[in-house]
């Protein structure tokens, strides 16, 4: 006890030149503070090792996924969480000299952890310290920086303008760093395209601590951040982002079915409307089980209006009569309260719920994902609602309709290459309360016997996936010298024809592949595998 007291104490107080330090943690904090030039409290405030008794709390804060038992082997070996610029380029700088991989998390939210654990000893800056937000309404752009939620954002612009939005996802608590970086698709795509296509400018750090803005990473770069991994590339510290315009009235409207009130037939039918209708209209489909014993299956068309009533039911009774839309149904409100609504809250709730960093309901989940180009014949869909009902936990198909603004953006605009010809996305999501091996590989199991079922209905060759809704199933990186061709294999399924642009931009601008995760974009010419 007392011996332990000392050498914490001796580790403060030595001057560095004479502690030896034994550890990689320590070292990694002696070459932070020859980086720095800074005092050691300073830099003992921002890191964490796993014996800190805060270390379990800080990484476990934004760990939207707490899908891993037994995770303990692929923890960071440090946690950064940096006030300033500089303790980044630091730990870049350190990793790299320590032989250390260096993984960034701005919210947390990514799908297989690849934010937060890895098989191989590495550093996690974390940055939720890094994550003010600058809007400038006379040119109506924001600069946000990486660790800011999109519910922060949101509501940022709503206490400045009541006429101003941001397209982008529809979970308040997603860091814009990740979600950007990967493309960023919401309710509003259908009228302005994904967060990543409203992207200006951007300041990247590089993998020598290099600070760029868009004029000195390149315009290969910037293509490449927005929406093609950037964290392929580099850590994100800030974005500046296009706002788009909102009326001050929009319409949210959820409209259950049970299989008995023609759920089926009107999914069925959907496919078919939903990418044609006007842009201000989007309309999801959330189509679930019940998630316990009683295995029931319904569906929400879930949707946001940018517009007053007294025009959507009208435009409603045009072109998607079946569904019945009543003047009942729909709740008019403000775009901030639509954000709300979509996240799962009542519309007068206090928008300060935005600013909650927490995921709601926070719990074990896998996900898929493809894209429809043909309507699903109803036979197939309801196999599908079938599978649904094997699990006795969540499971849920989200539709989500492209089309409108989705069309008119080429292929090649940003990496996200899932335009033109794409009815809607499919999510297959999965959720468990209780985690454990077994419930684990059960669930795991179930993702992809219903991703097997759908290959027929979904695109081919390649079949493909969503960024965002990253998938280690697809395929990984095995380590730094993973071939292009290999990785092709995941790759192409995200990216398409963008990929080879990918590896070629980031063969020139991180030749050392020292940013790199199990689906980083890999090097043009290694020649290992
Ligand atoms: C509950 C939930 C709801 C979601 N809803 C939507 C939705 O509506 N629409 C949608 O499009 N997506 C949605 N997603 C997916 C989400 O967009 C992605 O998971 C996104 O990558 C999350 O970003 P993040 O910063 O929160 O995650 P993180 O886990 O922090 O990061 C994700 C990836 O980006 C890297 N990264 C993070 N910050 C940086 C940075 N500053 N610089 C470089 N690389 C960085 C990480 O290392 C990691 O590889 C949802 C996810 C969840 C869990
Ligand atoms: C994982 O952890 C559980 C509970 O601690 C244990 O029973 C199991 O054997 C572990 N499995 C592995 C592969 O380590
Ligand atoms: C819906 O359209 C039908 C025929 O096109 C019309 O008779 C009816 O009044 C319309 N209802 C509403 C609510 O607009
Ligand atoms: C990757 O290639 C480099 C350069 O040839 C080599 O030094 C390194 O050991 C390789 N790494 C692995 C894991 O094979």
């Amino acid at each position: 006890m007392e011996l332990g007291y000392l050498a914490v104490f001796l580790t403060l107080l030595l001057p560095i030149s004479c502690a030896s330090y034994t550890s990689l943690e320590n070292k990694f904090k002696e070459c932070m503070l020859t980086q720095l030039d800074g005092s050691s409290e300073s830099i003992e405030k921002i890191t964490f090792i796993p014996s800190s008794p805060q270390y379990p709390q800080v990484l476990d804060l934004l760990e939207q996924n707490p899908r891993w038992v037994n995770s303990s082997s692929r923890k960071p070996l440090l946690i950064l969480t940096p006030f300033h610029e500089s303790e980044i380029q630091a730990a870049i700088l350190c990793s790299k000299e320590l032989g250390l991989q260096l993984r960034v998390r701005s919210g947390g939210h990514d799908y297989e952890g690849l934010s937060y654990l890895s098989k191989v000893p590495f550093v996690m800056v974390d940055l939720i310290n890094i994550r003010s937000i600058e809007i400038n309404l006379a040119d109506e752009t924001a600069w946000v920086q990486a660790g800011a939620s999109l519910g922060e954002l949101y509501y940022k612009i709503s206490k400045v303008s009541k006429v101003h939005g941001f397209p982008a996802g529809t979970c308040p608590s997603i860091g814009v760093g990740g979600h950007i970086s990967g493309g960023g698709q919401g309710m509003m795509m259908r009228k302005h395209g994904l967060a990543a296509d409203h992207v200006v400018d951007a300041y990247l750090i590089d993998s020598n601590g290099k600070i760029h803005d868009r004029k000195s990473m390149g315009e290969d770069v910037f293509w490449a951040i927005r929406g093609g991994s950037a964290t392929s590339f580099g850590v994100i510290l800030a974005w500046k982002i296009r706002l788009v315009r909102v009326p001050p009235v929009v319409t949210g409207f959820n409209v259950h079915r049970t299989l008995k009130e023609g759920a089926s037939n009107l999914i069925h039918t959907w496919q078919y409307i939903a990418h044609e209708l006007d842009e201000d209209l989007l309309i999801r489909v959330i189509a679930q089980n019940s998630g316990d014993k009683s295995k029931t299956f319904g569906a929400t068309f879930n949707s946001i209006f940018l517009g007053g009533i007294d025009k959507l039911i009208p435009l409603m009774n045009e072109s998607f009569p079946e569904l019945g839309l009543q003047a009942e149904d729909c709740t008019e409100m403000s775009w901030i309260q639509s954000v709300l609504f979509i996240a799962g809250y009542k519309k007068d709730d206090p928008p300060e719920l935005l600013l909650d960093r927490i995921t709601t309901f926070k719990s074990s989940f896998k996900a898929k994902s493809d894209f429809v180009k043909e309507p699903v014949p109803k036979s197939a869909l309801e196999g599908a609602w079938e599978k649904l009902l094997e699990e006795e936990t969540l499971a849920m198909l989200i539709l989500e309709p492209y089309g409108g603004r989705m069309d008119e953006i080429s292929e090649s605009e940003i990496p996200f290459p899932h335009r033109k010809g794409n009815l809607y996305n499919i999510q297959y999501l999965i959720k468990w309360e209780v985690n454990s091996e077994e419930a684990s590989r059960r669930h795991l199991h179930w993702a992809k016997m219903v991703y097997k079922y759908m290959t027929p209905y979904v695109s081919k060759s390649p079949r493909a996936a969503y960024f965002n809704y990253k998938d280690l199933d697809l395929g990984k990186n095995k380590n730094e010298n993973t071939s292009y061709s290999k990785a092709s294999v995941w790759g192409e399924k995200y990216f398409k024809g963008n990929f080879r642009r990918l590896a070629q931009i980031k063969t020139k601008f991180d030749p050392q592949n020292f940013f790199r995760n199990e689906q980083s974009i890999p090097l043009l010419n290694s020649n290992h595998s």
